[in-house]
């Protein structure tokens, strides 16, 4: 008889244990862009239009959702193009194993595996080389299509498929 209370408390903890999607659904959990800045990163390394994450706090893994690819200048120099599905490691300070994210260097599109914030610069690697940039230029997320200059940041409308990147 005492068996019956004991299962019915433990379906309901079990219906009240928040499966990983639930948390990242949830509308009081951290979205993509504060839980960046609890790892010491700036807003803008994440482009505008995360739909769902998850991360795996134990190991700092992740996964971040956008509807569509997306790509966009980075302060009018090197063109970065995100899949739609990027991953990697994160930890204070440091973006590893980085997947899903290319920067365009002259003809090639290359993969940039790891993002290390430095005191007051962000460099991004593409495993041979590595570039540095102020953290300034990324106190703001960028839009896919205009990236960090569009003229109407608030506009909800805004170009999913860059004219740059035909073969994406
Ligand atoms: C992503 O797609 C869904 C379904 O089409 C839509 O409701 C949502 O607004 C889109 N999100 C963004 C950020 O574009």
């Amino acid at each position: 008889m005492s068996g019956v209370p004991i299962l019915i408390a433990s379906v309901l903890f079990l219906f009240h244990l928040p499966s990983p999607l639930a948390v990242a659904a949830e509308a009081d959990s951290p979205t993509a862009y504060s839980l960046l800045q609890s790892y010491n990163f700036p807003v803008g390394i994440l482009p505008k239009g995360v739909v769902a994450y998850d991360l795996d706090t134990s190991t700092g893994k992740f996964h971040a959702y956008f509807n569509d690819s997306c790509s966009f200048s980075l302060v009018g120099s090197y063109k970065l193009n995100y899949k739609s599905t990027i991953s990697g490691y994160i930890s204070e300070n440091k973006l590893t194993q980085l997947s899903g994210v290319k920067v365009k260097v002259l003809f090639l599109w290359l993969n940039i595996v790891e993002v290390t914030r430095n005191g007051d610069k962000m460099e991004f690697s593409v495993g041979i080389t590595s570039a540095d940039f102020a953290i300034q230029e990324f106190l703001e997320s960028p839009q896919c299509g205009c990236g960090f200059e569009c003229k109407d940041s608030k506009s909800e409308m805004f170009e999913r498929n860059s004219p740059f990147v035909s073969s994406y």
